[in-house]
């Protein structure tokens, strides 16, 4: 009786594995994020950046903008933040940029107290969208605070660390 029951308990348990398992692996399609990233037509980079958002989990709607000047106006963007292209998500944040994907993503788990966003300025070599070859320049992806300062959200100074390795 006793052999019995503990052989139904086991039953029991893997069942209980199995379906914790399943939820698990359809998570990421389930928090998949939405990003709008405003463009302009002619640049190929943000077309890539864009690729490499979409490849890395996000619904990206990317739209081509004539006036990129006013999209930096009405998101607060400072000259000395600006890139070619701005996404804003479906909360409001805005990563400016060639942002790597995962640290939008990093961000948007967790936003820090007081942050409104991320930005790459510029557009450094090696980083995602901007690959020529194997070339690589050190940067920083910049946090935005609401209150106008920022600070260093990752310092990215290999392509082991862009893909989240060493750091
Ligand atoms: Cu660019
Ligand atoms: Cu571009």
């Amino acid at each position: 009786m006793l052999r019995k029951f503990l052989i139904a308990g086991i039953a029991l348990l893997a069942v209980t594995a199995c379906t914790r398992e399943a939820t698990e692996t359809e998570a990421p399609t389930a928090s998949t994020e939405k990003l709008t990233t405003y463009k302009s037509a002619s640049c190929g980079c943000c077309k890539l950046w864009v690729d490499h958002a979409r490849n890395n989990g996000f619904a990206v709607d990317a739209r081509d903008v004539d006036d990129l000047n006013a999209i930096k106006s009405r998101h607060k963007m400072a000259p000395r933040y600006q890139s070619c292209h701005t996404s804003v998500s479906a909360g409001g944040y805005v990563f400016e940029g060639h942002v790597p994907a995962r640290l939008i993503r990093q961000f948007l788990q967790n936003p820090p107290a007081g942050a409104r966003g991320l930005a790459v300025p510029a557009m450094p070599l090696g980083s995602p969208g901007m690959e020529v070859n194997d070339r690589f320049t050190p940067y920083d992806v910049v946090l935005l605070h609401r209150d106008g300062s920022d600070s260093v959200y990752a310092h990215i100074d290999s392509i082991e660390a862009q893909h989240g390795g060493a750091r």
